[in-house]
């Protein structure tokens, strides 16, 4: 699906003591199929942006179109069928909590394919192969969704949106708070996702995520988007004007060029890259 910000506002609280324009003149166009990282300082307006892509937040103005969808301020021209919109575009928000309401977690998972008309049993069998997906067993299936840790709540929010076989997963810090391998588990999920066709949006303060995983990456800004490029295209700016550092790997190869080897710390993705690079590499 395609996705196309036009000249798009948000203020919080309009019209009150607390009015906060959170999004300012947003304009960007994203093609299907691309793994796409959303970063920028706290408060620079990431989980608005989201949120608007499948409607949960409506422009202040301007419009946002997903394929023939339109989320607008005008109710004319605003698309009807928000539902068939949240199918398809999957959103993990960052506090997981606040998208778990069923007593088990099975009925969670289970929750969204039931209300797009499958049987409870059909339901029920997709929701164990979206809880297999993100690494949750059967023992898991009977436990409430509110008892579980953080990082069991996240899968779970995960295999929930899964579920529905989204065209578009959308997901807002995921790894934060996950131990290491948890963390390595669902970028390794997020990806076999990609490779299915699903684009993704991942919005992260992980510069080294970014590197390795996204096909192009987003920074905002103070509610504005500052720049849409190629992740190496990023590395090596002066990173910190936007609270963000550059990927350890790029630092490290940046180091060993220092040095006198002959690497290029652009385009390495991951230790594995930076291993061969330096396997290749000459002294100078
Ligand atoms: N419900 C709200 N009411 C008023 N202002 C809000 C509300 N939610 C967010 N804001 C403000 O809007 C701005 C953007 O918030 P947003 O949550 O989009 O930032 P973010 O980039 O996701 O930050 P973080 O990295 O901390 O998650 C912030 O300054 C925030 O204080
Ligand atoms: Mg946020």
């Amino acid at each position: 699906m395609s996705i196309e910000f036009s000249n798009v506002y948000y203020v919080y609280s309009p019209k009150s003591p607390f009015e906060y324009e959170a999004l300012k003149d947003i304009n960007i166009s994203l093609e299907q199929g691309k793994f796409i990282a959303l970063v920028g300082r706290t408060g620079s307006g990431k989980s608005t942006l989201i949120q608007m892509i499948n409607a949960l937040l409506t422009p202040s103005k301007g419009e946002v179109k997903v394929d023939s969808f339109i989320n607008s301020p005008d109710k004319k021209r605003r698309s009807k069928n928000i539902s068939e919109l949240r199918k398809k575009v999957g959103l993990v928000f960052q506090f997981p909590e606040y998208q778990l309401f069923e007593e088990t977690v099975e009925k969670d998972v289970a929750f969204g394919p039931k209300n797009f008309g499958s049987k409870n049993e059909e339901a029920l069998k997709i929701a164990h192969e979206a809880l297999k997906k993100v690494g949750l067993d059967e023992s898991f299936y009977a436990r409430s969704p509110f008892e579980l840790s953080g990082g069991e709540k996240r899968k779970v929010a995960i295999a929930g949106i899964l579920a529905l076989s989204p065209e578009v997963l959308i997901v807002d810090e995921p790894t934060a708070g996950l131990d290491p391998k948890a963390a390595e588990e669902t970028m390794a999920l997020f990806e076999s996702i990609h490779q299915e066709g699903v684009s993704i949006i991942l919005v992260t303060h992980d510069m080294n995520l970014v590197a390795e995983f996204a096909d192009e990456a987003v920074v905002m800004e103070n509610g504005k988007i500052v720049k849409h490029c190629k992740p190496e295209e990023l590395f090596g700016d002066d990173l910190s004007a936007y609270s963000l550092e550059n990927p350890h790997i790029f630092q490290f190869a940046l180091d060993l060029q220092r040095k006198g080897l002959q690497i290029d710390p652009k385009n390495l993705k991951n230790v594995k890259d930076m291993a061969s690079a330096i396997k290749r590499a000459k002294h100078v």
